[in-house]
């Protein structure tokens, strides 16, 4: 919805909404790059994507030049911001979109305004369709050099019910299988380079769990958006589980909430007052993209925890969510703080409605009482469900069938 300059164009909804917020404080009004209800765009052209990201000042970066980055879903939102932000800081960046003007565009665009830096746009890569996904991964493989970071980050958040000519569900075909393929035609590339694979994953992983690793893909209501973000979690652990020893290091990252275009085709949070709250109370791109990015770029070794008794995990055990802000409080984010088993008593829509209620307060809370340690991406529990080995080489096994490649990496 345009914003005029007559006070009487504007719908009597969105005006009272501007009532209440010039009662708001001045830290609310902070930062706030997007305008509500208008297309995503990265900060100003003259302001260098590191200025947003001085509030958190991240720890230890590893060293990005000379390294190759894939970002998919690049064009807008989190990914943007991402590919931006990693060609700033030295990296090749390639960016993995359907759209390529808009990705040949944007690459010149990041050029333009980092001198230096080097971006490109890859082939075609549309996650709804395996051989588009096949001829991108073939291409990437045949580029020479290395393949450092790849993240999985393109996603959708709702589509009306449809299916692929295979009969997978579109949402787990874009969200989940797509990536899933993708990730499984570079593995090679991936070990060889040591690479970090993120997964962007999503809180809502919590609220739904697989019972069925099949009806993922051919069953429409078990192939929701949640059910797709908790496949992701699997394969970031089961990608560690399998390949850490070999020198991959997979991880999945939830950059909270988050205003983008995702919501936009919803019908249910694309308009109405769920939209304006998402406008006002989610968080813009360049600050929901700092747990992607630090999940991308942090010193691997730095952040490794250890057992109990102070010994080193195994690669094979390392498995890391990273998240920040209310997203990592143990009351929301552990099941087990609420009482290990007594959660299964809780039922699923009040723990999903307490999560949504979370997500309206995370940003305005990190703006009204400073970014500070509640701004840090930091390493945290997912749901206990998401170690689920045995679910975990069940969906893994389901993907591999369904992607068409075996299940055993070929590394
Ligand atoms: N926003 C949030 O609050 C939030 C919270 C948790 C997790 N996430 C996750 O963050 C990731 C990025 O989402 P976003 O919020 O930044 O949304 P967004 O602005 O809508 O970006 C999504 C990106 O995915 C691309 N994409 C969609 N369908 C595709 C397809 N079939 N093939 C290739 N690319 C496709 C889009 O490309 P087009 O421009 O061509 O459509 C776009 O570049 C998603 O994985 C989402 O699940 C978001």
């Amino acid at each position: 919805m345009q914003r005029t300059a007559h006070t009487n164009d504007i719908p009597a909804k969105e005006r009272d909404w501007n009532d209440v917020r010039r009662l708001l404080p001045a830290a609310w009004h902070r930062g706030r790059t997007q305008r509500p209800s208008g297309a995503v765009r990265i900060a100003s052209a003259a302001t260098p994507l590191s200025e947003h990201f001085k509030l958190t000042s991240q720890e230890a970066m590893v060293d990005l030049k000379g390294k190759v980055a894939l970002v998919t879903g690049a064009t807008s939102g989190i990914g943007q911001v991402t590919a931006e932000y990693l060609a700033e800081h030295g990296a090749t960046v390639i960016l993995g979109v359907r759209n390529t003007d808009a990705g040949k565009k944007l690459a010149q665009e990041i050029m333009a305004k980092y001198p230096g830096s080097k971006a490109e746009c890859g082939p075609p890569l549309d996650l709804m369709k395996q051989d588009s996904v096949k001829a991108f991964a073939e291409a990437i493989n045949k580029r020479p050099g290395s393949l450092d970071i790849l993240v999985n980050n393109a996603g959708l958040g709702y589509t009306k019910k449809s299916f692929t000519e295979q009969g997978v569900g579109m949402l787990t075909q874009v969200n989940h299988l797509g990536p899933y393929t993708l990730t499984r035609l570079l593995e090679k590339k991936l070990v060889a380079s040591k690479a970090r694979v993120v997964n962007v994953v999503s809180v809502t992983h919590r609220i739904t769990t697989i019972r069925d690793a099949k009806a993922l893909f051919t069953d429409w209501k078990g192939g929701f958006y949640q059910h797709n973000k908790l496949a992701n979690v699997y394969t970031a652990f089961e990608l560690q589980r399998r390949l850490g020893a070999r020198g991959l290091q997979a991880v999945a990252a939830d950059p909270g909430a988050v205003r983008t275009n995702i919501y936009n085709n919803s019908p249910k949070l694309g308009r109405g007052f769920i939209k304006t709250m998402i406008d006002n109370c989610y968080a813009p791109p360049e600050d929901g993209a700092q747990a992607v990015i630090y999940a991308a770029t942090c010193d691997w070794a730095a952040d490794q925890r250890k057992r109990k008794d102070g010994s080193p995990l195994q690669p094979a055990e390392d498995l890391r969510y990273y998240a920040r802000g209310v997203f990592t409080w143990p009351q929301l984010c552990n099941d087990w703080a609420l009482g290990g088993k007594g959660i299964k008593k809780v039922k699923g829509d009040i723990w999903g409605a307490s999560t949504v209620v979370l997500s309206f307060l995370d940003w305005p809370l990190r703006r009204l009482l400073g970014n500070g340690l509640m701004g840090r991406t930091k390493l945290c529990r997912p749901g206990s469900h998401a170690y689920d080995a045995d679910m975990s080489a069940q969906v893994w096994e389901a993907s591999a069938e369904f992607a068409g490649v075996p299940v055993q990496p070929q590394v």
